[in-house]
């Protein structure tokens, strides 16, 4: 299995994001939160810095909003060009429509959901997406601890994937680090979410690299 590593760039300096997506060549996407202080209670970026930030670097955005109204909003990070957008199960009227119209208009269509929220209400439909994002710390802020309750539901959701046939990704994001990739690739996460762990370390792109290799020998396959 390919294991992905996006660096959070919440973490980084945010007055120099350009400069910040530079120092960490190796990350296979950079994960760009968006806060809106209603569906967290927290502000960040929004559509024109991710405009402003698509000229400055090829490496893939992976758009991760956690807004109310995803339904409205959702659509126009696709339109700018990020390869993927992900938008709260909490906060989406009608997912499937969605995630389709995230996917017609050539971005990858991805569902998260908080802790708390369960994945099996969304057993039959999960092949309308090309990601789930299991939140393993409570969405609105950066430098959080794993919350390892969530690693069932990171087994179950591998298992429901591989019924479909398909290749879809499962992303956790919040907490990950050199001590807690492992236990999430093992329970069959292959794109993680890293922001403290890369952007507070002495060398963030080696950071990359070792979370990326400890998720390879984790999962064994
Ligand atoms: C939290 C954000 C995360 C956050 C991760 O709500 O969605 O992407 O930046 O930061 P760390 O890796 O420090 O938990
Ligand atoms: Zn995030």
């Amino acid at each position: 299995m390919t294991m992905r590593i996006a660096p959070s760039i919440l973490n980084a300096d945010l007055a120099d994001i350009a400069a910040e997506v530079a120092r960490v060549p190796s990350s296979d996407m950079i994960h760009f939160d968006v806060m809106d202080n209603h569906f967290v209670p927290n502000l960040t970026l929004g559509l024109p810095v991710v405009e402003s930030l698509l000229r400055h670097t090829t490496t893939p955005i992976d758009a991760h909003l956690m807004i109310e109204d995803a339904d409205t909003w959702a659509p126009q990070y696709a339109d700018l060009g990020c390869e993927s957008v992900t938008f709260h199960a909490e906060a989406t009227k009608a997912p499937i429509r969605l995630a389709r119209e995230i996917r017609k208009l050539g971005s990858r269509a991805s569902l998260a959901l908080k802790p708390t929220t369960s994945i099996e209400p969304y057993a039959e439909v999960i092949g309308e997406f090309d990601m789930i994002l299991l939140m393993t710390v409570e969405p609105g802020f950066g430098g959080q601890s794993f919350l390892d309750s969530v690693l069932p539901k990171i087994r179950r959701t591998r298992g429901l994937i591989q019924d479909t046939g398909k290749q879809i990704w499962i992303q956790v994001d919040g907490g990950v680090s050199v001590d807690t990739i492992g236990r999430a690739a093992e329970a069959g996460a292959d794109v993680f979410v890293a922001g403290t762990a890369v952007y507070r370390s002495d060398d963030p792109d080696a950071m990359v690299t070792k979370l990326r290799d400890l998720a390879v020998s984790a999962c064994g396959h």
